[in-house]
């Protein structure tokens, strides 16, 4: 019986995870679930934005649903956002960003790539000081991550029966760095699949102009939270975006999106991200491809018949359930 931990957070974080809760719940029915908390309000009530109790209930399940948490634009004593926590204390080194086309809500057709991310180290360390006037920030690159990104990437474009995996970097410019990167992943890739790269700027370029060339990219942590952003409008915008932390024991699914603050509480969240981030711990975590399918295809048929057209996370929610 697979077991789901499941942690709301903030915002609409608290309205799309039911959501999704509801609709594993319809293809999964033997799901076992435990909810637990983390993020800003947790932050406030407890003092910790990820209590320790939160990360042994992830890894005691191996599978979590995250919804959203709210970070203060200010920095305060103690606090890091909850899931940048989650990542680095469970060692969930790969961020899989899928992006493709769905019916009337993408701006256009024949988008399907799978964006890799490295999730565990680059500018994400937290390594920043003040020296003075100057601020330093240091970007950490090893062979041991690339390596491992570079496998997951191999692993996932082999398993999903892809052509080819782009590495994606500058090292053009940070010659030791995305040039350790780039080599790495490619002895990890091997003469297994098909490999070619881009620099990253040429890749935002393309991304705008040629979606549909792109298969699986696979490229370092900031590279990656920029790109799958900008890929998202493929996808029809950040509601639609799911994604998924994953480590070699542990994975947290999340969607894309943020609390957003502004429309929480409204019930006009859009709820597919965080559906679509169900399915992908059913095909990924659980390998029960039957389920993300009906997830899937559910989605699809819903936004055929303009389920993307509702203000509503219950409508939405409903059509789906309907057709699964
Ligand atoms: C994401 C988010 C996070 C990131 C933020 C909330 C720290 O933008 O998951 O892409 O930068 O990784
Ligand atoms: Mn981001």
């Amino acid at each position: 019986m697979p077991e789901l931990c499941v942690i709301p957070g903030d915002g609409i974080g608290k309205e799309v995870v039911p959501a999704a809760v509801a609709i594993l719940e319809a293809v999964i029915p033997d799901l076992d679930m435990v909810f637990a908390e983390a993020g800003w309000e947790c932050f406030l009530t407890c003092g910790s934005a990820v209590p320790e109790s939160t990360l042994e209930t992830i890894q005691s399940c191996g599978a979590a649903l995250f919804g959203a948490v709210s970070s203060p634009s200010h920095a305060v004593r103690g606090y890091r956002s909850a899931i940048l926590v989650i990542r680095q204390s469970l060692d969930l080194y790969a961020n899989v960003r899928p992006v493709r086309s769905w019916p009337k809500i993408s701006p256009r057709s024949g988008v399907d790539m799978i964006i890799v991310r490295e999730n565990s180290e680059g500018l994400y360390v937290g390594r920043e000081r003040l020296e003075g006037g100057t601020a330093v920030t240091e970007r950490v690159i090893t062979r041991k991550a690339s390596f491992r990104i570079g496998n997951k990437a191999l692993n996932l474009g082999i398993t999903q029966q892809r052509q080819k995996v782009t590495i994606v970097h500058k090292a053009n410019v940070l010659t030791f760095s995305d040039g350790l990167f780039r080599d790495a992943v490619r002895d990890a890739i091997s003469d297994e699949l098909a490999v070619d790269e881009l620099l990253v700027d040429a890749a935002a370029y393309r991304l705008m102009g040629q979606p549909e060339s792109f298969d699986v990219v696979v490229t370092t942590n900031l590279y990656g939270d920029i790109l799958s952003d900008a890929a998202a409008h493929w996808g029809g915008g950040l509601g639609m975006a799911p994604s998924l932390n994953w480590g070699d024991q542990i994975a947290v699914a999340e969607p894309v999106h943020g609390s957003a603050p502004d429309i929480a509480g409204k019930g006009v969240a859009n709820p597919i991200a965080a559906i679509l981030s169900g399915a992908l711990l059913a095909r990924y975590v659980w390998g029960n491809t039957t389920a993300a399918d009906r997830i899937e295809n559910a989605v699809a048929q819903a936004l055929d018949c303009g389920a993307g057209q509702l203000n509503s996370t219950k409508g939405i929610t409903d059509s789906i359930l309907a057709l699964i």
